[in-house]
């Protein structure tokens, strides 16, 4: 099949490379130039395990072209997919849709004669698709495919899909829906049919249940600093229950990124505006808790540098939003960071993949070559995104180049009884202070 995908960022570069793998023609369309020049070139412009393989193949085997032409895109694809982004507005919670309005009314402005199926996978309010659907009445039909990849998994999210979820309103148009998705569908992935509201919500559901999840394990996290108790034993006995899961119960720094903590305040917002916002009140707790967790890691620092960040060497492992990944939007690692140099505080942050990205948004802080590097003569560790490589690190090794041995370890990942036993003050949010040895 010939399908276009508009939108090369995160979602939309993973789908297009994704479906030229399934076997169709694909065309990306983006308005950056520069963008699609580096796509053409077979380089993906942000970090995303396995992508760029993909990308390659494709492009060399000409079934992946680029374009920034609406009017090309237009009269190549029998299938549009929408990928654009939705992120907050600067004045409210709301969600921005001014991309999405401008690639259907862009791509409605050159469609011909011929059948066109334009299918949404952008996360936006629940009553957009309806809305949109009225805009291309006439040209061509419209479906709602919400996506649920994850960054750092996204090539496998969307090849083997947990769920495809297809928002129509024709036999047709599901139909070639499934068509496009048809290895994906054979291989067993269970597809859910529903009209355009309930796809919307499916989406926006998921992410408010996993932010949900997630500021239930950190407000667990508060009380058990408040009793003793440790969140990790806690969420591991939990978890255990197959209702509850462990999945998604690591206490921590909490959500960031460019979709949970966007989506729940849109998906508040949403639910004020028709009038369910008592619904949705609960989201507002489930953000404050999340912004609460970095607020106490910043007070918890300024606790372990006895009172005061002034002229301290904070070392922050990690400045991604999540491992696996370079994306540095909502990073609650450089949230924390920025809060400490505000207070006086000498930052200096390493992340294996995030440096370009975390340097050009925040140039004040100092950036170092490698972990070591960065933990050399600090007075402080903040450990803030769980790379595997930080757990390898050699804590007695890194002792010695520390001016006095701290750790706070922001995503409960570390083995604390080990860092503990090489001389470290260990500390970890929601559990009791591990008892330091001394170094050997
Ligand atoms: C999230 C969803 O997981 C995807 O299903 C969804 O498709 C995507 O948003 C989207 O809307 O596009 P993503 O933003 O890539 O995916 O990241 P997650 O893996 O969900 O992690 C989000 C944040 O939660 C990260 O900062 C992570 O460190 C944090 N987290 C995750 C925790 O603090 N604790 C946990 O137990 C799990």
């Amino acid at each position: 099949m010939r399908l276009t995908v508009f939108g090369t960022g995160y979602l939309g570069a993973t789908h297009a490379a994704c479906m030229a793998e399934l076997g169709h023609e694909v065309l990306g369309v983006d308005v950056d130039p520069d963008k699609i020049a580096a796509l053409r070139a077979g380089r993906v412009p942000f970090y995303e395990p396995g992508l760029e393989e993909l990308l390659v193949k494709h492009t060399a085997s000409g079934r992946l072209r680029f374009t920034t032409s609406y009017e090309e895109a237009a009269a190549f694809g029998q299938v549009h997919f929408v990928c654009v982004g939705t992120p907050q507005r600067a004045d409210s919670g709301a969600a921005d849709l001014r991309h999405v309005d401008a690639v259907v009314d862009g791509l409605r402005a050159h469609l011909g004669d011929a059948p066109a199926l334009v299918v949404g996978k952008s996360t936006v309010p629940v009553g957009t698709a309806g809305r949109l659907a009225e805009r291309l009445e006439g040209k061509a039909e419209l479906a709602w495919n919400p996506e649920f990849l994850r960054e750092g998994f996204a090539v496998q999210d969307t090849l083997r899909p947990d769920r495809l979820v297809l928002g129509v309103r024709s036999k047709p148009a599901e139909a070639l829906l499934r068509e496009v998705y048809a290895p994906v569908i054979d291989a067993g992935t269970p597809v859910v049919t529903a009209d355009f509201p309930t796809a919307e919500l499916v989406k926006t559901a998921a992410n408010a249940f996993l932010a949900t999840k997630i500021s239930f394990i950190n407000a667990m996290a508060e009380v058990c600093e408040a009793t003793g108790a440790d969140v990790s034993v806690l969420a591991r006995a939990i978890g255990h229950d197959e209702r509850i899961g462990s999945r998604f119960l690591r206490a921590g720094i909490g959500f960031g990124g460019g979709c949970l903590p966007k989506d729940i305040r849109a998906f508040a917002a949403r639910a004020e505006e028709l009038g369910t916002g008592r619904s949705l009140a609960f989201l507002r707790e489930v953000d404050a808790i999340n912004l609460r967790r970095r607020e106490r890691t910043v007070e918890l620092s300024r606790e372990l540098c006895d009172g005061s960040l002034e002229g301290k060497r904070v070392a922050v492992l990690g400045a991604a939003f999540k491992p696996d990944s370079d994306d540095i939007r909502d990073s609650p690692a450089l949230d924390i960071a920025c809060r400490i140099h505000l207070q006086g505080g000498e930052v200096t942050v390493f992340d294996p993949e995030a440096m370009d990205n975390a340097r050009k948004a925040y140039p004040a802080l100092d950036y170092a070559v490698s972990a070591p590097d960065a933990v050399r003569g600090a007075d402080l560790v903040l450990h803030l995104t769980e790379w595997p490589q930080f757990a390898a690190l050699d804590p007695a090794e890194l002792a010695a180049a520390t001016v006095r041995p701290r750790i706070i370890d922001g995503r409960g990942f570390l083995d604390g009884a080990r860092w503990a036993a090489a001389g470290w003050e260990f500390r970890a949010l929601g559990r009791p202070a591990q008892p330091r040895q001394e170094r050997p």
